[in-house]
């Protein structure tokens, strides 16, 4: 088999640049190890920031998201007796949308479908060649046992934290910081009308809680845990009232609703970089290159921003003209260090732990969030997020 690009991953990252190539008349190829079913599937991130909705609207993916995307001004920040809203579009004049990766990578695959995109899933031993040269390959075997070799000009690595393609930029070349934090998150979906207008991020001694939604008759709730959780642990009574509690259930008059639990999981908490995002013929975009924790609802949107600065630079380097994809790396790297500071700040500012004395400090930095124009802003501008490009 031969192509232009050849994508490793099809989750959004992967699907998305295949978007972007089809639309300047490049050819790829998408593999994936999963079926396309259990990646349309995966119960994963919810917000949309401006950016990201405003590339997939310019892209002719924002039709759907236009009618059922639920935009949102702002969000609640919480703790003990104490619910202030921030006002995104007052604070920086940017918002963010509710609708779910689910959705998104539903309105990927249904475009991909619709314009012919070779999509192959159920692959196995996926393994990367000769990146140093002009002519790289992907390695792999088929659905049906058959091993096959991909040549391409370029290979995408989109593969997520687990695949293969960061661990094929060599050793002395690549450098990694991570950072793996002390607590987990145990997330719900549920079929119950959300309780809130925009989602509540709430501090509390017994530990954080956010409630979000999908739409307006299912909401998605997390819990913080302890790492090693195990989810029998947590029958259903013992989770909603963990966010009764937490959320403030009888604060004010409001009722928190419950429902019937249709999706739990428990969640670790990381911040992962590897750099730089490119090796030779190899280019990595999305989690194959770095992790936030969920705190800042960044992840989703982080692996779309560096899809709208790879594919030109592919479109561009394949012309012949190698400028953009020289400075892939470092131009994406300057927002995904931005969204690893913000994702690590929310979640440090927001996870309680034992130590009183950080409670103090994280109360007070609650406090000034709310109450400094210059504390909201901060947040608003991170949270809504920069432009592409940033
Ligand atoms: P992925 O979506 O991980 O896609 C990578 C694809 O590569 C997968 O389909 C995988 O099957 C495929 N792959 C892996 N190995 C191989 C291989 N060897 N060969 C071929 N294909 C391979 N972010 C938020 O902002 N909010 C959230 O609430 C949130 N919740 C999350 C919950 C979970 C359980 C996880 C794992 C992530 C969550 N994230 C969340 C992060 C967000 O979902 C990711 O940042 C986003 O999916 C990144 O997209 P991606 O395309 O880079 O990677
Ligand atoms: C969701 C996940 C997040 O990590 C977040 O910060 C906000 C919303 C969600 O899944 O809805």
């Amino acid at each position: 088999m031969r192509t232009q690009v050849a994508i490793i991953g099809a989750g959004p990252a992967g699907v998305l640049l295949s978007h972007l190539l089809a639309a300047e008349g490049v050819d790829s190829v998408v593999l994936d190890t999963r079926s396309e079913e259990y990646v349309a599937s995966r119960i994963r991130a919810g917000i949309l920031e401006q950016s990201t909705v405003d590339l997939l609207r310019d892209v002719g993916l924002g039709e759907r998201l236009g009618r059922e995307g639920d935009r949102h001004r702002g969000i609640h920040l919480q703790w003990p007796g104490e619910r202030h809203h921030l006002d995104f579009v007052d604070l920086v004049g940017r918002s963010v949308w509710v609708y779910g990766q689910t959705e998104v990578q539903k309105d990927l695959v249904d475009a991909a479908h619709a314009r012919g995109q070779q999509l192959v899933h159920e692959v196995s031993d996926t393994a990367l060649h000769d990146l140093a040269t002009d002519r790289p390959s992907v390695t792999f075997t088929d659905a049906d046992g058959v091993p096959q070799r991909l040549e391409a000009d370029v290979v995408a690595g989109c593969d997520g934290s687990f695949g293969p393609s960061r661990g094929a930029v060599p050793e002395g070349v690549r450098r990694t910081w991570a950072r793996t934090y002390p607590y987990s998150w145990l997330g719900i979906l549920a079929d119950v009308a959300p309780s809130t207008d925009e989602l509540i991020y709430a501090w509390h001694p017994d530990g954080f809680a956010l409630h979000s939604m999908r739409s307006s008759t299912v909401s998605r709730f997390y819990l913080q845990v302890p790492n090693g959780t195990d989810l029998a642990d947590w029958p259903d009574d013992r989770i909603w009232d963990g966010l009764a509690t937490r959320l403030g259930h009888g604060q004010d008059g409001w009722r928190l609703a419950t429902g019937a639990i249709t999706d739990r999981s428990v969640l670790p908490m990381r911040s992962f970089v590897q750099q730089p995002m490119r090796h030779g013929r190899l280019f990595l975009a999305g989690d194959a290159a770095h992790i936030v924790p969920p705190t800042g609802a960044k992840g989703l949107n982080l692996a779309v921003a560096d899809v709208a600065l790879l594919a030109p630079a592919l479109v561009a380097l394949l012309a012949g003209d190698h400028a953009l994809a020289d400075a892939y790396s470092a131009t994406a790297l300057r927002r995904v260090w931005r969204c690893t500071h913000f994702s690590w700040w929310m979640t440090t500012m927001l996870h309680a732990g034992d130590d009183p004395f950080d409670r103090e400090l994280q109360l007070a930095q609650l406090r000034w969030v709310v109450s400094s124009e210059a504390g909201a802003a901060g947040l608003a501008e991170n949270y809504a997020g920069l432009p592409i490009g940033f």
